[in-house]
């Protein structure tokens, strides 16, 4: 028996492959992906091969430019905000890590993946649903759901029972759950669990404090090739690059920051924080190009359209014939959603001062409000408003007002 592990290196995934061995008595592979969280993966073979693991069941992978094109980039088409706010890094990023956890346990003819997803939140459900959407008969085994080991101190008690290394500050108690990637870092739980309290300075890793920011503004300029970034101050790049760049830049001018309470599609009410530095400038962007490049009809269709787009993210289904078919349309609406974005980055804030597009539809011509030389006929305005009026005046009529 073999079961595909999606292994961090940290303590925790740690325990968990462990476990595996221990109380399934099966064989381990582990997956271990550098989708831009920022630490070294490397070390992650090191800690498999010490607990027995064969090199050849130890994948390690960039995976870098495949979340940006494939996942993060496809969802920014479609300006995907959870509840209002949130961006989505961790909810876009599983999907991901499923596919290739089911794509490794076909290479290595195991037939169960593991997560160390705990059974509280939406992390489990978007791994399982991926999961099970690309491999019916896959098993899931979620050691969270599963063990004894509630607390810190007993999974930190089980490690050293079982000769897996603590480091020092893993200890005491951890001081909040987090999640990283190259589009984002949240935090959840410990300090952060009472929403009335503001989020302490610490917990924020990867911007400044707007407070602390550069006094003088920062312009940028950001392409646009059919609703996808292309470049930055004129210089092509991938979509890896180019979202590692603006997270830079976000972190300077301390852009990005988001402190919610979000509902959770178990059911629960949750309280985090986030950190989406170049995501926040990128959607800012994208936003501004779409302003004179989408007919209004496709705008608001596609406005419309979003809620639901970014709840199917949220909750897990992704790979999902109601994600694709949206996705299919907003796809669509982006053929010609091309040009350029100049950009204010300044003390927190991204905003967009200035588009430019081959397949813009502004015409000045029409909207100015000196001599437009016959464009527009403001004759025509006239019966536009008495026909749009007509059934207002008979409901007045008949009200009596
Ligand atoms: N609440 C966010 C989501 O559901 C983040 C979850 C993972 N974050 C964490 N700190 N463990 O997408
Ligand atoms: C977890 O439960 O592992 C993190 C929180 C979540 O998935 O919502």
């Amino acid at each position: 028996k073999r079961v595909v592990l999606a292994y961090s290196g940290g303590l925790d995934t740690s325990v968990i492959a462990k476990w595996l061995q221990v109380t399934y008595n099966c064989e381990v592979v582990t997956f271990t992906a550098d989708l831009g969280q920022g630490e070294e993966i490397e070390p992650a073979r090191q800690k498999a091969r010490l607990m027995g693991i064969p090199d050849e069941h130890i994948y390690i992978e960039d995976v870098r430019e495949e979340f940006v094109r494939d996942f993060v980039f496809p969802m920014f088409r479609a300006n995907a905000r959870y509840e209002g706010d949130y961006l989505l890094g961790t909810s876009i990023a599983r999907p991901l890590i499923s596919k290739r956890l089911i794509e490794i346990a076909r290479e290595t003819g195991a037939d169960a993946i593991a997560h160390g997803a705990t059974g509280k939140g939406n992390d489990q459900v978007r791994f399982e649903l991926s999961a099970y959407a690309l491999d019916p008969d896959i098993k899931v085994i979620a050691p969270w759901r599963e063990w004894d080991l509630g607390s810190r101190s007993a999974l930190i008690e089980w490690a050293e029972k079982h000769q897996i290394s603590v480091p020092k500050d893993k200890r005491g108690e951890s001081p909040f759950s987090t999640d990283a990637n190259l589009l984002h870092t949240s935090s959840e739980g410990k300090v952060l669990e009472d929403p009335w309290e503001e989020t302490p300075d610490y917990v924020y890793s990867r911007t400044v404090n707007p407070e602390d920011a550069p006094d003088t503004p920062e312009y940028i300029e950001i392409g646009f090739d059919k609703g996808d970034g292309i470049s930055l101050n004129g210089k092509a790049m991938s979509p890896a690059t180019l979202l590692t760049e603006l997270n830079e830049l976000g972190r300077k001018h301390g852009i990005g920051r988001l402190d919610l309470v979000e509902n959770r599609f178990v059911g629960m009410k949750s309280r985090g924080m986030y950190e989406t530095p170049g995501g926040t400038i990128y959607a800012a962007a994208h936003r501004g190009i779409e302003q004179i490049t989408l007919d209004r009809g496709a705008a608001h269709l596609k406005d419309e359209l979003m809620p639901k787009y970014a709840e199917l993210i949220y909750n897990g289904f992704w790979f999902s014939p109601e994600r694709e078919m949206l996705q299919a349309a907003i796809d669509h609406s982006q053929e010609r959603v091309n040009g350029a974005v100049r950009l204010k980055l300044y003390k927190g804030l991204a905003s967009v001062v200035g588009r430019k597009s081959p397949d813009s539809l502004y015409s000045e011509r029409h909207v100015t409000f000196e001599d437009d030389a016959g464009a527009y006929d403001q004759q025509d305005a006239q019966g536009f408003i008495k026909l749009n009026a007509l059934r207002l005046r008979l409901l007045a009529q008949r009200d009596g007002k």
